[in-house]
């Protein structure tokens, strides 16, 4: 491997995939902190590409398409638009954004492929599949459903059932059934290629070894997979929609989208190198002794990049392996968990429409689940805007600008000799300086943000403790000096909160009137303002967030906005049966915390429901009381237990009540 003359990054973001829009907690888990360090690394100078992309492939896409009755294609293209624009809107700035549908994908990930082929590390096993003759293909495990062979789910999916958790394969359901068009399938065999990760977890174990930087979540999961033994995996599938196999005869295969999505993180930067007119310049990032390759990630993407795609970089050779691969934990949303799939939590698309980004990026910043999962609450948006955005940052930068403009007819005064507590404040910066380095070299972007903004608070306490407002009558001078010192705090603030708050560092810089030529991490503490100069217009930078607002997003419940293609029609709406019922008998469900088995009568009809409302109620407040159900939900089970019906509750954090009735009324009632 060749070594380029100058140490290189190159920075990934887990590609998303576009079958769903981005939620908050996509972005606290990679994007966000892969957009920091990177702003932070060409601050102080480092040569990074950053690099990210949509991943398009995969049997999550072509569900969608097929149960939206259009075609992959126009999935992707949807989501893979409007998350781009949502990144863009947080100013989360990739060198690209490229996609895994491109060709340029398509040859990078069938060379990949054949060169391990070629190799002959590849294993072929015949496996028995399930087949539907009617739609002639086979079928993958989320394209199967049938009755779960553990706690008798009549709907348990291919690969789990979602009713007991238990992770199943498609050939262990009793009566599968094709979830496209119904059909019974048969069993059929298929060859698949394998990559032996059992013959080369030796390797990858002792290299891993060597990464004493990791950090430890990340460390103990490897750990943990490797304790239980690598297993060779399959990494073709019998699909339509993916990167065709290119070997003759393997007609209807696809490379497994786990196979073939990290190899987007090479495609999209050769793209990017064609795109500057230097195609082989992606070989100074991604074959080059110097060249650091990190990835982002969240944590249910650890095993693919710490292990698979290492060893797959290993066996094709030429290739640097990652230098670090920080995962982060979940974030979760006042509680609950956010998921793309069930359409939980806050979208991006929607919180850029009523906060600014930075306003974003700093809440989410400074409750970024790094160590632990996480939770975002709309106060605490509230909290960090009002009292450490506006309170301390803005404070500082407005009180010191707006003293300038009244008392300095907005220009920068004069520095004078400075005395001990002026060298003392610049002299902390500087030492601040290598402390927040410190942390994001460590990807410890929460520290980073807290010790940016302990400079802040030294600002602040430095203007208070110096009371420019009673030495501009006493001691003029000295009121210039302090103010010039102030100032150039202000140019330090703006280097330092950057990688956090670059729109906010880009309107600090224009009300200081100041440019970029002095925009360096290196400069952070130092004298880069000239006296005498113009300064710009001041502008308040946070605006105070109020109640209203929060209150608006938590009435929303921050789920998507009512709007659009959310709406429903009073068709929709009848054909769910609210009805009343009378609780006749309740009690607790075996070694369940949290369920109760409620009988009910519903007029004649007498049904059995299972709630999740144990923690909230005991059985003996249930009974007799009138509730409301929904009549006519297709029956489940629950921990083995028949459930006819779902009752309405409203729930808030950690309070839940039952919905009841007015007054008496016969139960059986319909309600619309
Ligand atoms: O979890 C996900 O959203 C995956 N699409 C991440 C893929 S990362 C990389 F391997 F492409
Ligand atoms: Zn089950």
């Amino acid at each position: 491997m060749k070594k380029s003359e100058k140490e290189k990054y190159l920075v990934t973001a887990a590609l998303p995939y576009a079958n769903g829009y981005l939620h908050i907690g996509h972005i606290a888990g990679a994007y966000l902190p892969s957009d920091i360090y990177v702003r932070y690394k060409r601050l102080i100078g480092d040569d990074v590409i950053f690099i990210c992309g949509s991943d398009e492939y995969g049997t999550a896409i072509e569900m969608s398409a097929i149960k939206e009755n259009v075609t992959p294609k126009e999935i992707i293209d949807r989501y893979h638009f409007s998350n781009k624009q949502a990144f863009e809107d947080l100013s989360i700035k990739f060198d690209i954004y490229s996609r895994t549908s491109n060709d340029i994908h398509t040859k990078t990930a069938q060379d990949f492929f054949l060169n391990l082929y070629n190799k002959g590390i590849l294993t072929q096993k015949k496996e028995k599949q399930l087949y539907s003759e009617k739609e002639k293909r086979f079928l993958a495990d989320r394209f199967v459903e049938g009755t779960c062979p553990k706690c008798g789910n009549e709907e348990a999916r291919g690969d789990q059932c979602e009713d007991c958790g238990s992770n199943l394969s498609p050939l262990e359901l009793i009566n599968p059934r094709s979830k496209i068009s119904g059909d019974t399938p048969v069993v059929k065999e298929s060859t698949h290629y394998y990559i032996p990760l059992d013959k080369l977890q030796p390797e990858i174990e002792q290299w891993i070894k060597t990464k004493k930087n990791w950090k430890a979540n990340v460390i103990n999961y490897c750990n943990g997979w490797f304790k239980t033994g690598l297993k060779s995996r399959a990494i073709t599938r019998d699909l339509d929609w993916g990167v065709k196999v290119p070997l003759e005869n393997n007609e209807g295969k696809v490379i497994y989208v786990w196979f073939e999505a990290p190899i987007g993180y090479i495609s999209a930067t050769k793209e990017l190198f064609i795109e500057k007119g230097n195609p082989d310049g992606w070989k100074d990032y991604w074959c080059s002794e110097n060249s650091k390759l990190i990835h982002f990630i969240g944590k249910d993407n650890i095993i693919f990049h710490a292990i698979v795609f290492p060893a797959m970089l290993k066996v094709y050779g030429d290739f640097v392996l990652p230098d670090n691969v920080p995962a982060n934990e979940f974030l979760n949303q006042e509680g609950n968990k956010l998921s793309k799939s069930k359409g939980h939590g806050v979208l991006v698309k929607d919180i850029v429409k009523d906060f600014p980004p930075d306003v974003v990026r700093y809440t989410l910043t400074s409750i970024l689940p790094e160590n632990k999962d996480s939770d975002f609450h709309w106060t605490d948006l509230q909290s960090k805007n009002n009292s450490e955005l506006a309170g301390i940052l803005g404070n500082f930068i407005n009180r010191t600008v707006v003293f300038a403009k009244n008392k300095f007819d907005n220009k920068i005064p004069q520095r004078y000799e400075t005395e001990k507590v002026d060298d003392e404040i610049l002299n902390f910066i500087k030492s601040q300086k290598k402390v927040i380095s410190d942390c994001y070299e460590k990807f410890r972007f929460k520290d980073a943000l807290n010790e940016t903004m302990n400079v802040a608070r030294a600002a602040n306490k430095y203007f208070n403790d110096c009371e420019p407002w009673n030495l501009i009558k006493s001691n003029p001078q000295r009121c210039e000096t302090v103010i010039n010192n102030c100032l150039q705090i202000c140019h330090s603030l703006a280097i330092l909160i950057s990688p956090v708050l670059p729109t906010s560092a880009d309107r600090i810089l224009k009300i200081l009137n100041k440019d970029k030529k002095d925009f360096v991490w290196n400069n952070a503490g130092e004298i880069c303002l000239n006296h005498n100069d113009e300064l710009g217009e001041s502008e308040i930078l946070f605006p105070q967030i109020d109640d209203k607002q929060i209150q608006a997003q938590i009435n929303s419940t921050g789920m998507e906005e009512i709007q659009g293609d959310n709406l429903i029609t009073i068709d929709d709406f009848s054909k769910v049966h609210l009805k009343v019922a009378k609780v006749i008998k309740c009690e607790n469900v075996e070694k369940s915390k949290k369920l109760l088995k409620l009988q009910i009568k519903v007029g004649e009809n007498e049904k059995q429901i299972v709630a999740g409302i144990a923690e909230y109620y005991k059985p003996e407040d249930l009974l007799g009381k009138l509730i409301v159900i929904v009549d006519n939900l297709k029956p489940t089970k629950l921990m083995g237990i028949k459930s006819e019906g779902m009752l309405l509750a409203a729930k808030k954090d950690k309070d839940l009540t039952l919905i009841t009735v007015d007054k008496e009324i016969n139960s059986g009632s319909l309600i619309n």
